[in-house]
């Protein structure tokens, strides 16, 4: 992985870090970990990440619950219970990727669940708590971690309100571990292809 120092700061405040293209643009999603624990100093370098994410109005109203072991293992057993009984009612061919994303979850050694306190509103902090979910997923990467944003969990988004007995709302899990496999790059969309320039 490519890291260089930042030129532009002063001796002092001289920092390690992975080039931010580099960043931008290798970032995968990782859907296989090794086993190996992740020590709690980078689960917190992750998540102080997304505390500098920008916020409507400086809410900051991203809210985590980090699960390892028992904890983690206590939900994805819920979560894979009511997938079972939603699959029972609308069929195999309707459940999508979510068995798949529940695998994931019980593989990875760190689930972290994203919720947003909404103090300021639902709406607007949707967005704000999707910018620090890419902040975390882009730290994990700067630190050689693999991480995946899992929105297959609103299959079943009563098993995990009821479970956490929070008046949070739910926006997310994301996984985070050491990667175990290299996935190439999926095709983007040109930026000509996304944009119009009007002047
Ligand atoms: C809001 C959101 C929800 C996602 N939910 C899932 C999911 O439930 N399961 C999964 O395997 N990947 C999920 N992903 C990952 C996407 O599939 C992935 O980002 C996309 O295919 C591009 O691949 P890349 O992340 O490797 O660039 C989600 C991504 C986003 C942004």
């Amino acid at each position: 992985m490519k890291r260089i120092i930042n030129k532009g700061l002063s001796l002092s405040r001289k920092v390690n870090c992975v080039d931010l293209d580099e960043a931008i643009k290798g970032r995968r999603s990782i859907r296989s970990y090794l086993t190996d624990p992740v020590p709690e100093e980078l689960i917190r370098e992750v998540l102080e990440a997304a505390t500098y994410a920008p916020s409507a109005k400086n809410g900051q109203q991203w809210r985590f619950t980090v699960l390892t072991g028992n904890a983690k293992k206590e939900l994805t057993d819920i979560f894979r219970q009511e997938l079972r009984f939603l699959c029972r009612e609308i069929g195999a061919e309707n459940m999508g990727s979510s068995f798949g994303s529940c695998n994931i979850m019980e593989e990875a050694p760190v689930v972290i669940v994203v919720w947003n306190a909404g103090e300021e509103g639902w709406e607007t902090e949707v967005h704000s708590v999707a910018a620090a979910i890419q902040n975390m997923l882009l730290k994990a990467y700067g630190l050689g971690l693999g991480s995946l944003w899992i929105g297959d969990i609103f299959f079943v988004p009563e098993a995990f309100i009821r479970h956490f007995e929070t008046p949070w709302k739910l926006m997310a899990a994301v996984t985070l571990g050491w990667p175990n496999h290299d996935p190439s790059p999926l095709p983007r969309k040109s930026v000509d292809q996304v944009t119009e320039f009007l002047g």
